[in-house]
């Protein structure tokens, strides 16, 4: 019987892990009898046995509190940053696992997380994990909690620059998160009613996008929102990237290295893409033109309703999951249900935008531009 249980929060904080970390306490000690201590700052606090009880008092309050009360890091088991060096620090953290008595430990992360906790389950270690993240692109799961919530906010900004757009007869171009998904962007895009939507799936080229925004200027509209994903790429920048990598994977020693070094840059000057994207579509429409970009801003505050209750509901639901010795699972919510999903599925992989999926198809219908 599971006594003892661990959580942790791990990469990017997301509204909703704080009410996940009240729903796992709450079953597992009022519906389990068992204990939780949470460790903060993620594997780095688990390695260093940073933790606080996570009793009654400690999860009052905190179902509408945004980012994470254990605090978060992206630092990894295997090659953690310790006094500047990167060290595998697996075994100090399965010692700490073994001193606390831990029958279970719960990591709440989104990709980066899922790999980690593989290799620690892999390593022997009671792992279960929960899926979070803005950006939806976690596999083997329909949502992630966080993703509603940054939904949100992302779409009140594009409907308040539609305003400020429209009265200065500018292109807005804004920038999304979502990493190298376009959940976030489409989503938004589409539900602030942006005239041009940009995702890292559909490469885009800048002529198709100046074509549509001098379409909708000969039908009257003198302004446009390009919604663009942080991912987003130009097709030639794709090209150029892609063949980078390859020439990665074919080189060898010296020339490795070389190689790596130019992938490496390309990568580096995607941070401008959207700026340059804008300078271009001013020079190409003649239309003056403003980047605005939302960064973190989509990560911070109360959680929706909605993740509020997927939180609830995957939080309480990994405790059962505990409660009948299931590990080695991300718990994921497939067709409305908690369901547990093997950690050798889910790690490594991305989910990405669909070219068939249905907010692609009604972006399509709408004569939203895609770049393409
Ligand atoms: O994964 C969540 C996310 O917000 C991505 O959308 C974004 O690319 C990244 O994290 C930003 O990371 P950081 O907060 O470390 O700058």
């Amino acid at each position: 019987m599971a006594r003892h249980i661990g959580i942790l929060t791990s990469g990017g904080d997301t509204p909703g892990l704080n009410a996940t970390i009240r729903g796992i306490s709450k079953a597992a000690m009022g519906t389990h009898g068992m204990t939780v201590i949470g460790f903060r700052d993620g594997f780095k606090g688990l390695m260093q046995n940073r933790y606080i009880p996570l009793d009654r008092a400690a999860v009052s309050g905190i179902l509408t509190l945004g980012g994470t009360i254990l605090g978060t890091s992206r630092e990894k088991p295997h090659k953690m940053n310790v006094g500047g060096k990167r060290l595998d620090m697996t075994d100090a953290i399965l010692e700490n696992i073994e001193a606390h008595h831990l029958d279970a430990l719960i990591c709440l992360g989104g990709g980066g997380t899922q790999k980690n906790a593989l290799h620690l389950h892999q390593q022997g270690a009671p792992v279960i994990t929960l899926p979070k993240t803005i950006d939806k692109d976690v596999w083997g799961t329909d949502t992630t909690f966080g993703f509603d919530t940054a939904l949100g906010i992302a779409t009140e900004a594009i409907d308040r620059l539609h305003s400020t757009a429209h009265s200065h007869h500018r292109i807005i171009v804004v920038e999304l998160m979502g990493h190298n998904a376009g959940w976030l962007a489409l989503g938004a895009g589409l539900a602030g009613g942006a005239d041009v939507v940009l995702v890292p799936e559909i490469p885009y080229d800048v002529e198709a996008i100046a074509a549509t925004i001098k379409r909708r200027r000969a039908a009257g509209s003198m302004f446009s929102i390009v919604a663009v994903s942080e991912g987003a790429v130009s097709a030639d920048d794709h090209a150029a990237m892609t063949a980078a990598k390859a020439r990665v994977d074919a080189s060898k020693d010296d020339e490795r290295k070389q190689a790596k070094q130019h992938h490496a840059a390309l990568k580096a000057g995607q941070g401008n893409s959207t700026a340059r994207l804008s300078r271009r579509l001013e020079e190409l429409t003649g239309l003056e033109t403003r980047v605005t970009i939302l960064g973190h801003v989509q990560r911070g505050g109360t959680p929706s309703a909605q993740d509020r209750l997927l939180a609830t509901h995957l939080g309480t639901a990994s405790t059962d999951m505990i409660a009948k010795g299931i590990r080695g699972v991300m718990v994921a919510m497939v067709n409305g249900e908690a369901t547990p999903v093997p950690l050798e599925d889910v790690a490594g992989k991305r989910a990405t935008v669909p070219l068939d999926h249905p907010w692609i198809k009604t972006a399509r219908s709408l004569g939203v531009g895609l770049g393409d």
